[in-house]
Formats: structure tokens, C-alpha cells, sequence
């Protein structure tokens, strides 16, 4: 198949081939005068109608170029018979300026200079340099990605078209344009599947939610949950003038999108609510019709919905340990389906009236290994249990444990650094307050795998991986442990744990 090289797309090429049989493995490689590329291997789905008797696949999220190490991905690439893998987001970090760790990895000098993506030239020299690694290459080249869902950072400092680097969240559609640009030209999808259209000048010039069917066993669903949705309800600009900073220049991310009181929380979405006509939201109306119609049509076995942010519940109710004003619950992250709980509870609430069983997501996004049961309402005495969600810690990126220590430190929460001494204690003191979790590892790096899905089981892996060694370098065998969690088929109640 011959296909051109053009400057336009930075002389990236994309194949789509068609005609292939289902269930069947194909080798492939390009050709460009003497050079030849490394053999990949791809494995088609079965066709949607046919039973199959088990599944397997393996999703992986938020690599940073300049942290830990990228030994996962070796793991990753030698698991076998991995019918496909998913990348959930944080493929590239638009950020240069974090620590650099990462044994193997130079510095990125981006050309527009500075330590942030701004440009097209900037955003490619991104993606060429985390594909120019060589661990990442053989994953790429041993599985497909359904369709790879991979994100930038990027699009988590900029909710629709807008920066949140600051409190006056400017307006950058051409960065905007130019991060869904790259993200097109570098990663393996069809621009027919995700409908890129550069010339639309729009902000949202791109659509990517898509849905795959592997037999009559497993059907993927998977959206986008930067581009279609409203900004944080708890606005950074007030929170700043509440306190008295700079509501243009400074920065108050806690306490507008992580440590929300939650009645400042419930005030902002009424105020929204009224504004918008609507309940302010993660997949925006049109996408959240499709995630509507498409579980609901669904007859696989299980429906696995690649989720990008954290579903499960995760407040603190400081009450009895912190004097006023912190004496309160809050609401930890509110950037995930917690900030916008009506629009969570409508679609949980929907996943129960429409009776969808077998349904689990698979999430990223928080930096932390976490399982747990998602109900219709956040209340574990009377909510129903509709879901579970399995979320995988990052490649590499810093671990919430780290994160939440760094966020807490000079502001008014400052105290509870000393009620989350150590990662186990943090997470101790989570699950008090969130019983609903099954599992929680918040000081981890590593992917997931579901190694075994049946139509009895779907039985999903943490593999966690070790950090680096004292003096810098990366563990010879990286592997540290793997915690089982068995669900079975139905309504979703729990999940068994084992190490294995
Ligand atoms: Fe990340």
C-alpha cells in the first residue's frame, strides 16, 4: 500500500487496511526506499457476533518522559497472548521542567523554548521524542491499541479550550488545535474513526469516543473526557478572591478543583446549573446520549468502559480533626466524576433503571492502583452498587502519595500532612473514609492487565513495579508484586483479592 509522506503532517503516515480477516494475527512493516521498520504484530478482534471464550488485554496510562523509569512497559510488551491494549491517557506530559529521572532519558528541549508545550512544533517534538523510546516502540509493535485514547497532559490544563495554569484560565483554541493536531499525526488512529478535521477551525476539531467489540464477550466503550466538558464547577478566580490572592496570576488549585469543602461544591454546580440550563458536565450532552445508547443497546457479557477519570468516591470528612473552617467533608479531587456529582449520578443512576450488568471501568488518571464499587448514589448504606472501577497507577508519573504531600504544603490544610505520614496511613485513612474501595495502593507505579475475562469472570491485575534504585538507576528486575481481583459476571457486589 503505498502511501505519502507530507510535511503537512510532519511527515507522519497512517495506513488503514481493510479486508482483514477477524481473530487472526497479521505482521506488518513499513517500507521507505532502503529503510525498512521493525516487524510489528496486530491480532484482529472477533467478529461481534461470535462467542468467544475469553478475552485478554492490558491498559497503561500517564508515562512521564522525566520520572522513575519506563520498565513497565517492558513487562507490558512480554505479557503473551494480549488480544489488544489500551492507553488511558497522559501519553505525553506537556511539561520539561519535572525532575529528570528517568535513567535512559535526555531532556527535551522544545523549540518555541521554555518548559511548556505552546506550539505544533513544540507538541510534535513531544510525541516524536516519547516515541523515539524503545520500550514504548515494542508495545506498540506487539499489540494494537483498540484505538489508542492516549491524551496529553494538555488536555488536563486545558479543559475544552481553556488553560488552567492560572486563575484567569485563558482562552487558547490554537493550542488547543495544535495539541489535537499531534495527537493525530503521532498516534495509531484513523482520522476517519476519530473524525480529525483540520479544517474545521473550531476548538473541538476532533472526536474520538468510539466503541469496539471483541466477540460476544467484551464491548469496549470508550469517550473523551477533556474536550466535550464544562470547566471545573468551583470557579479558581472566586476562590482566590475569597481568600484574598490574585484572582489573574495566582494559582489556587486546591480548594477549587482538590479539596473542595463539599457544600462550596454543591453551591458552585446550582450556580452552573442555572447558568448552563443543565447540569455541568464530563462527556457534554451529545456524548453523554451516546455513552447512554450505546451501554444500553449492548448485549456483550461484560461492558468495559475506558474511563479516563476516576470514578470511585474519595472524600474526607475532617470534621472531628481539623479546626474551623476545615471542619467539614471535601470533596479530594474534583477534576474527576466526583466535581460534577449530578452528572455522575445521572449516568450511574441510568446504568441501574436500564439494568446493565457486568460493567467495570478501566481508569487512570489519579496515579494510584484503587479499585472500587461505584453506586448509583455515593451513599455506601442506601446507593445500589452498579459498577466497579479499576484503576491503574501511572508508568511512571509521581505517585498520588507524593502528590497529595506537595499539594498540602504551605495552605490551610497544611496539617494533614501529619495524618498521612506514610503511604499506608494515607490510605488507612482514605478507606475509612470511603468504604466502598476494595483495593488501594496510592504509592505505586506500574500498568494493569485483565488477563482472564469469561463469561463468568473478569479478572484484572495490578502489576506494580519498583522505584529506583538508590543511586539512580533502574531496577534489573522490576517487578515488586501483582494483586489479583476476581468480579464475577452480573450484578457487580465486590471483588475477590489475592497476590499472585
Ligand atoms: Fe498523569
Amino acid at each position: 500500500m503505498p502511501l505519502n509522506a507530507v510535511p503537512d503532517y510532519d511527515f507522519t503516515v497512517r495506513a488503514k487496511v481493510t479486508g482483514l480477516a477477524a481473530k487472526t494475527t497479521y505482521y506488518y512493516r513499513f517500507v521507505a526506499g532502503s529503510d525498512i521498520s521493525a516487524m510489528g504484530t496486530t491480532r484482529t478482534a472477533p467478529a461481534a457476533t461470535e462467542a468467544v471464550p475469553q478475552v485478554r488485554f492490558a491498559w497503561f496510562i500517564c508515562q512521564n518522559w522525566s520520572a522513575n523509569h519506563w520498565q513497565a512497559m517492558t513487562l507490558m510488551a512480554g505479557e503473551t497472548d494480549l488480544d489488544f491494549v489500551v492507553h488511558l491517557g497522559d501519553y505525553i506530559y506537556e511539561t520539561t521542567d519535572d525532575d529528570t529521572t528517568e535513567p535512559t532519558h535526555p531532556a527535551i528541549l522544545l523549540p518555541g523554548g521554555g518548559t511548556v508545550a505552546n506550539t505544533l512544533h513544540d507538541y510534535r517534538t513531544l510525541y516524536r521524542t516519547y516515541r523515539g523510546d524503545a520500550r514504548l516502540q515494542t508495545v506498540h509493535a506487539h499489540f494494537p491499541m483498540g484505538r489508542d485514547l492516549g491524551r496529553s497532559r494538555i488536555l488536563r490544563r486545558l479543559l475544552a479550550d481553556h488553560q488552567t495554569y492560572t486563575n484567569a484560565n485563558l482562552q487558547q483554541t490554537a493550542r488547543r488545535r495544535a495539541a489535537n493536531q499531534a495527537w493525530a499525526e503521532y498516534l495509531p488512529v484513523d482520522w476517519g474513526d476519530v473524525s480529525f478535521d483540520l479544517n474545521n477551525a473550531a476548538y473541538d476539531n476532533i472526536r474520538i469516543c468510539h466503541d469496539f467489540h471483541f466477540g460476544t464477550l467484551v464491548h469496549l466503550v470508550m469517550t473523551d473526557e477533556r474536550l466535550h466538558r464544562d470547566d471545573n464547577v468551583v470557579s479558581e478566580a472566586a476562590i482566590a478572591q475569597a481568600l484574598g490572592h490574585d484572582p489573574v496570576n495566582g494559582n489556587d488549585l486546591v480548594g477549587s478543583r482538590y479539596f473542595v469543602p463539599q457544600s462550596v461544591l454543591s453551591q458552585f454546580e446550582a450556580d452552573d446549573t442555572q447558568r448552563l440550563g443543565r447540569v455541568p458536565s464530563i462527556l457534554g450532552p451529545t456524548q453523554t446520549q451516546w455513552w447512554k445508547d450505546t451501554l444500553k443497546a449492548s448485549t456483550a457479557t461484560w461492558k468495559v468502559w475506558g474511563n479516563e477519570v476516576m470514578m470511585n468516591r474519595l472524600w474526607l470528612d475532617l470534621s472531628a480533626l481539623v479546626p474551623a473552617p476545615n471542619n467539614t467533608i471535601f470533596v479530594i479531587d474534583c477534576d474527576a466524576w466526583d466535581g460534577y456529582r449530578s452528572h455522575k449520578a445521572d449516568l450511574m443512576s441510568y446504568v441501574k433503571t436500564q439494568g446493565i450488568t457486568s460493567f467495570v471501568a478501566i481508569t487512570g488518571d489519579l496515579h494510584a492502583f484503587q479499585a472500587g464499587i461505584v453506586r448509583d448514589t455515593p451513599d455506601p448504606a442506601t446507593g445500589t452498587p452498579v459498577m466497579i472501577d479499576l484503576m491503574s497507577a501511572g508508568i511512571s508519573s509521581q505517585p498520588f502519595f507524593e502528590e497529595i504531600k506537595s499539594q498540602l504544603a504551605g495552605n490551610s490544610l497544611s496539617s494533614l500532612t501529619s495524618l498521612i505520614s506514610t503511604s499506608s496511613v494515607l490510605d488507612a485513612f482514605f478507606e475509612r473514609n470511603n468504604p466502598d474501595m476494595l483495593y488501594t495502593d496510592r504509592d505505586g507505579i506500574g500498568y494493569a492487565s485483565a488477563t482472564v475475562v469469561t463469561p463468568t469472570q473478569f479478572i484484572a491485575i495490578f502489576n506494580k513495579v519498583k522505584f529506583l534504585n538508590p543511586d539512580g538507576s533502574a531496577p534489573q528486575a522490576p517487578l515488586d508484586k501483582c494483586t489479583r481481583l476476581t468480579i464475577n459476571a452480573g450484578a457487580v457486589s465486590g471483588a475477590v483479592q489475592d497476590n499472585v
